[in-house]
């Protein structure tokens, strides 16, 4: 007998460059997030965060999606997916109008953000959000919410995040192929961060580095908005094959190394139980020495490129001064070691592994609503998702209407507008 749609059930998928990852959910009634189906599968079709495959992608999903779904016991029709790849853009934007009738309303604050979202992008790419950040009303500046202030002029700064369109279009294609709907498509640094960022952090200002396999998606927050994000196209696998070429092993052998015995931080090398480890380089029975130091020669610089990029972004966009709560690693890159302790030598400021976490307060205490098994960076875009379509009801979204299923989704995450903030 066939699996049952169940209502009251949400679905996350995170595409990522080496795993897709299916979560399913149900809310309870106390408002948790009850995990009932976790599917995970090795992702073969894409390159640096985008498809580059269909067919492997297809599979990959078809095959994360089953395991999930035999777990929960129910079928799923809709899930929340995620967005990365080179081809992400940022920008920020100013849109100015006159205040219709002296007290600002809804109607202001939609045409004001109609008016910031107006900026030449590429005939290739697609706006994915619009994310107020301040608004200015006359000459009062950073106005969070401005409903309701009385003035003639209201101003509107906000975040734009545009992508291209074939990118977007090819994750949806894949998904459907795979026997589910995308009801949405979010950055997936967005995502990351709403697993886990603490709001205190948010308000005050930090930045969030999701190192994954192909790309590292960085975003800053303050005062609970988004002030600037950037894809950094170098991530774990990087590492990884550097480590193939220079040792002259086996993909795999260099993957097993890397999470073993990798490390970037050099002190870190008084720790490993080894000085050398003996590889099996698979064919002919044949075997390497490998000194386990020279892991931190090659890791080293791969490492410090990525925090090169990043470094550049702060310095070009002046965006220390927005961090004073530091940088949260996440992803599964940010597991290596030493790299919590590279980056905060060369930031200087306080620097944490991002684990997905939400606190409930039970009698003053804090209790951490989220499943064990997902308490792992890896799991970060992956989680934040779930929250993401734990929040948003399908059902008001209906894929019957007419036009393509391509521009509803667009549509609908160009009306994200208040979703992130
Ligand atoms: N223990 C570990 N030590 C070092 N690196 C690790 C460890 N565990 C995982 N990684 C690395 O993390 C990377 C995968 O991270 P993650 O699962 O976040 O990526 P992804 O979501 O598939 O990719 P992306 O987000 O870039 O599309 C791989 O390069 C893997 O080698
Ligand atoms: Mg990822």
């Amino acid at each position: 007998m066939g699996k049952k749609i169940l209502n009251n059930v949400f679905t996350a998928i995170d595409i990522g460059t080496t795993k897709i990852c299916v979560l399913i959910a149900t809310n309870t009634p106390n408002g948790d997030i009850e995990l009932i189906g976790i599917g995970q599968h090795p992702s073969y079709g894409l390159k640096k965060g985008v498809v580059v495959n269909i067919a492997k992608t297809v599979d990959s999903i078809s095959q994360a999606l089953k395991k999930a779904e035999d777990m929960a016991g129910c079928k799923v029709e809709y899930a929340t997916v995620g967005i990365s790849g080179g081809h992400i853009q940022s920008l920020n934007s100013t849109g100015i109008v006159a205040i219709k009738n002296k007290d600002i309303s809804q109607e202001d604050v939609d045409r004001v953000i109609e008016a910031a979202k107006a900026v030449p992008i590429s005939k290739d790419q697609e706006i994915l959000h619009v994310l107020p950040q301040y608004f200015k009303v006359d000459d009062q500046e950073l106005i969070l919410d401005s409903i309701g202030m009385s003035g003639v002029r209201l101003e509107a700064q906000v975040h734009i995040i545009t992508g291209a369109i074939s990118s977007a279009q090819n994750i949806i294609k894949s998904c459907e192929m795979a026997g589910i709907k995308v009801s949405d498509i979010v950055l997936e640094q967005l995502a990351s961060a709403d697993a886990v960022l603490t709001e205190s952090e948010k308000e005050l200002g930090v930045g969030i580095l999701d190192i994954g396999g192909g790309t590292s998606d960085f975003a800053i927050y303050k005062d609970g908005r988004i002030m600037h994000s950037k894809v950094i196209p170098v991530a774990g696998n990087h590492f990884t094959n550097d480590l193939a070429i220079g040792l002259g092993v086996p993909i795999e052998k260099a993957e097993e190394l890397k999470k073993k015995y990798g490390f970037v931080w050099e002190d870190n090398y008084l720790d490993l139980d080894k000085d050398s480890v003996e590889v099996d380089l698979g064919y002919q029975g044949k075997k390497k020495k490998v000194e386990t130091y020279s892991l931190y020669d090659i890791l080293q610089p791969r490492a410090e490129e990525v925090l090169d990029f990043l470094c550049e972004e702060m310095v070009n966009f002046k965006l220390k001064s927005f961090m004073p709560s530091g940088l949260v690693l996440t992803g599964g890159g940010s597991i290596l070691t030493g790299m919590k302790e590279l980056a905060e030598k060369r930031f200087n400021l306080p620097v944490r592994i991002g684990i997905p976490t939400r606190y409930k307060s039970i009698d003053n205490k804090n209790i951490c609503t989220v499943p064990d098994l997902l308490k792992n960076p890896i799991y970060a875009t992956g989680y934040g998702l779930l929250i993401y379509a734990g929040g948003h009801n399908n059902s008001e979204f209906s894929f019957s209407q007419e036009g393509s299923v391509f521009k509803k989704v667009f549509s609908r995450m160009k009306s994200w507008i208040y979703d992130f903030i």
